[in-house]
């Protein structure tokens, strides 16, 4: 029986195994170049977009995004947990695997949470059609045209005021306290005591590609703030990547030949009910790659539904940006603007089937708005705005990945700006690197998320948050070329980074101390330690993220990069002492610092 294993143990195996072995018994491989490829086995393919790197020791499908060293891919493509990979992998190689001593066998960390929620779920259901108080939910959603079947359908339910109703179910559990934390359903407040996060609220389970209910968003009846409440981040639920609607949509068994991205809970219901059953609501936050990534893998035309306003427009270029890098000549996605004040729901409501479907299939191209976007930020009469227009225009055109798209869109450029392909291909190569990328890769929030100002905050776990910021930090160049090429790491004392309350400078710390204290690293290795970790995806993307380097470019890289990094850390440490220094007066410890630190950045040039 599996116990616990320790990840010394894994680093070592992850050293000792060739990924394109263990993937090659699987899967019959084609050598490209440095790289081996094939049709990814993750996702219907006819052209291979999947690719194995002997170097980084990891797998990546440019096609559906799906990535990860050896583990990983024993994970997914034997549908194994992490241990029992571990030991296939440690039996391939003929390796006898370390357990952790005194560890009880691990159990599965999540799969005894979906049965409670699912009673959860069965619960609030049953609330909906029996509970006396349930009365003024099931008017509100009459009122708002909801029929009884599509209540049905997306197993809408109702959860009855009061704080501890829950823990009162007969819900089979070791633990059902515990679970029911776990799975954010109730909240232990700071005193200890425990009680149910939904209360008086119309519930729409969320369920992943499954059936398996994994959060929930709970609205007001009628008005009242917040309007939603939702489940926060567990281990069941991640907002980022999922999508409401999409388990129902697959479930119709209809060939889906587009999806339509809409805001709102409400609005996937209502769509529903119109006979529009191809809608999938992201939760509360901008459409991320992931988002887009699991939609590519479903069908080949994703429409993206925004507000006219200016808003709209803004999330839409936010979109774009998550977008870009996706897209290949067979993708399309479209954007689709409503009236100013309206959404699919009161639309669709508004206008009828027929008319709303027309305006789906009339949405503009990605590529068009953008083209209009941009054009319309300069303008063009003058004789410097074409320029503006190319520098504008760049970070998007860095972003493109697909070469078709990539031609089509400088070319397009070009005619409009009248600067030749030639020389757009030239500055996008000149100033490539060193700087942080115009557009950044990470989720954006929307006005729903912790940035703006809405009450329903709360609800937005602290760790997506942090990974945004850390995303953007300045570290994060560094900790990308790093980690594909950790060779690079120079000899130089590193000491500095490790004193720095930076989430980016704790990665690249850690991630030097791992280069230093193993061999034969490698980028597989070395993601394997930030296993099930907010940070895994971020990372992962920054493994795969195309640096356009050879492996000497990195080299020669990276020590500039850190000595740009720590002379700007050091500015801006003597920056802050100095604006202290005008309001009160130093101690003589700061003033040996302040010494220090001007002689620190002056023997820096
Ligand atoms: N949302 C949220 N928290 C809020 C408000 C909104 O998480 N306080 C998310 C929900 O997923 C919601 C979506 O953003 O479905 C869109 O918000 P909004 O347009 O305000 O709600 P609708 O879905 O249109 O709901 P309704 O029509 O009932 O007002
Ligand atoms: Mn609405």
């Amino acid at each position: 029986m599996s116990g616990f294993i320790p990840r010394t143990f894994v680093n070592e195996l992850l050293a000792r195994v060739d990924i394109v072995d263990v993937i090659e018994r699987r899967l019959a491989l084609k050598k490209t170049g440095k790289n081996y490829s094939a049709c990814c086995p993750f996702h219907n393919e006819k052209t291979p977009s999947f690719s194995v790197s002997p170097d980084k020791q990891f797998f990546h499908c440019f096609g559906c995004g799906i990535s990860g060293n050896a583990v990983g891919f024993i994970m997914e493509y034997d549908g194994q947990g992490f241990v029992e990979s571990v030991e296939t992998l440690a039996q391939d190689m003929g390796i006898e695997v370390v357990y952790e001593e005194n560890q009880a066998p691990k159990q599965d960390p999540i799969k005894h949470l979906f049965p409670v929620m699912q009673q959860v779920s069965n619960y609030y259901q049953q609330q909906l059609k029996s509970n006396p108080q349930a009365k003024i939910a099931v008017e509100y959603l009459k009122k708002r045209g909801l029929s009884g079947q599509i209540a049905k359908q997306y197993g809408i339910g109702y959860a009855p005021d009061g704080w501890q109703n829950l823990i009162q179910l007969s819900i089979p559990s070791e633990d059902l306290e515990k679970d029911l934390i776990d799975s954010g359903m109730l909240i232990k407040n700071d005193k200890g005591r425990v009680y149910d996060r939904f209360r008086d609220r119309i519930m729409f389970p969320i369920r992943n590609r499954r059936g398996q209910t994994i959060g929930f968003g709970g609205r007001i009846i009628d008005q009242g703030e917040p309007k939603y409440l939702n489940s926060p981040e567990t281990r069941l639920f991640h907002k980022g990547s999922e999508l409401y609607g999409l388990y129902e949509m697959r479930q119709q068994r209809q060939k889906i030949e587009k999806i339509l991205v809409v805001e709102g809970y409400m609005d996937v219901v209502a769509l529903a009910q119109f006979g529009i059953q191809n809608a999938a609501a992201t939760l509360g936050t901008a459409t991320s790659s992931e988002h887009l990534n699991s939609l590519f893998r479903i069908c080949p035309t994703i429409v993206l539904c925004f507000d006219g306003d200016k808003a709209g427009k803004k999330a839409a270029i936010r979109a774009i940006e998550n977008a870009l890098s996706l897209l290949k000549d067979t993708r399309e996605i479209r954007i689709m603007f409503l009236p100013d004040g309206e959404d699919p729901d009161s639309m669709v409501r508004k206008i009828g089937t027929d008319a709303f479907n027309q305006g789906v299939n009339e949405a503009i191209t990605l590529f068009d708005f953008l083209i209009q976007h941009l054009t319309s930020q300069v303008d063009m009469n003058t004789f410097e705005g074409p320029a503006k227009l190319v520098h504008l225009a760049l970070p998007f055109s860095r972003a493109i990945v697909d070469p078709i798209l990539k031609t089509r869109f400088d070319h397009q450029l070009s005619l409009l700006s009248g600067v030749s392909e030639q020389q757009i291909q030239s500055i996008l190569q000149k100033d490539q690197p060193a700087q942080q990328p115009a557009i950044s890769k990470a989720p954006v929030p929307t006005r729903h998320s912790p940035q703006s100002n809405n009450v329903a905050h709360k609800s937005i776990s602290p760790d997506r948050n942090k990974e945004t910021t850390k995303q953007k930090g300045p570290f994060r160049r560094a900790i990308c070329l790093l980690l594909q090429n950790p060779e690079a790491l120079p000899a130089a004392n590193l000491d500095w980074v490790k004193s720095l309350d930076d989430p980016g400078a704790k990665i690249f710390s850690k991630l030097c101390q791992l280069i230093l204290q193993n061999e034969a690293v490698t980028t597989g290795m070395l993601i394997e330690n930030w296993r099930d970790q907010p940070e895994e995806t971020a990372l992962k993307r920054l493994a795969n993220q195309d640096l356009l380097l050879n492996d000497e470019q990195i080299a020669a890289e990276l020590p500039d990069l850190l000595a740009q990094l720590e002379k700007s850390l050091l500015l801006e440490q003597w920056d802050n002492l100095i604006a202290k220094s005008k309001l009160q007066p130093l101690s003589a410890q700061e003033k040996q610092q302040l010494k220090s630190l001007q002689s620190q950045i002056a023997t820096r040039g």
